[in-house]
């Protein structure tokens, strides 16, 4: 495991607050705060609510992922990431396709402005293959493939640029360890208990299973918001990978 987690079970989930308004993410909040590690806060609730929403989640002494998958030019996205860091969230993200400068700049420029203020170093993410496409769709925007393939090299890419680790899919834990060694983190989705619902997820792996393979974090929405008893879903989970 990453020498960076030296965390009990329940501070390797991230909960995607996957909601539209801010009283909902509130709500949420409120609900899960101690009781899961960080929240993630993505576009949807992001473009409606603002920055807003990562100082209330803040105030309540919980931790923010901010999920807005950055992919501009590079001086773009580092100055991005340089607010994303001004505002003290515990993760951000990039795409790995934005190319090497790109991660390289945004990487530096929220280092430097984390020592200029004194502030804590957020782990910078990179999405290497949206686990949307598939074959067809990546030839579509000429990547040839096999996706697990591609998703390796991207994540040495992202590497050699200094980001901390990759958001992957349950079936590319094997080649990104492989590649990129026990420090680089892997933060997961697709988690599923087998009696959940799978929704849009295609290929799933419990909670223990993903962190048998190798990932770090788990990223969990819909079988904790969904649950009728949502309390009882993330002790259920704590559980398993305890
Ligand atoms: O509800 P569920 O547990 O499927 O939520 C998964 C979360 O992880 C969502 O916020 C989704 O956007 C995010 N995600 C994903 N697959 C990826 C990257 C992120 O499902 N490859």
């Amino acid at each position: 495991m990453n020498p960076i987690i030296q965390n009990s079970p329940k501070d390797r989930i991230i909960f995607a607050l996957d909601v539209e308004h801010f009283h909902e993410a509130q709500h949420w909040v409120t609900l899960l705060k101690d009781r899961v590690g960080i929240l993630k806060v993505g576009k949807q609730l992001f473009t409606h609510s603002g920055p807003k929403i990562i100082d209330m989640i803040s105030q309540k002494g919980q931790k923010v992922f901010l999920d807005l998958k950055y992919h501009d030019i590079p001086n773009t996205v580092a100055k991005a990431g340089e607010e994303a860091t001004k505002h003290q969230v515990a993760m951000f993200n990039l795409h790995a396709l934005g190319g090497f400068e790109m991660m390289k700049k945004t990487v530096e420029a929220s280092r430097a402005v984390s020592k200029n203020l004194n502030l804590p170093k957020p782990i910078i993410l990179a999405v290497t293959i949206l686990t949307s496409m598939d074959g067809e769709t990546m030839k579509e925007v000429g990547i040839q493939g096999p996706i697990v393939e591609e998703v390796g090299r991207l994540a040495v890419l992202a590497q050699k640029a200094g980001i901390d680790g990759v958001v992957a899919s349950p079936q590319e834990i094997g080649i990104i360890r492989e590649r990129c060694g026990e420090e680089f983190l892997i933060v997961t989705p697709g988690i599923r208990h087998p009696s959940d619902k799978k929704d849009d997820q295609k290929r799933t792996l419990t909670p223990r299973e993903a962190i048998e393979a190798g990932a770090d974090y788990l990223v969990i929405g819909r079988p904790i918001k969904e649950a009728k008893d949502p309390i009882e879903a993330v002790q259920k989970i704590v559980e398993d990978i305890s």
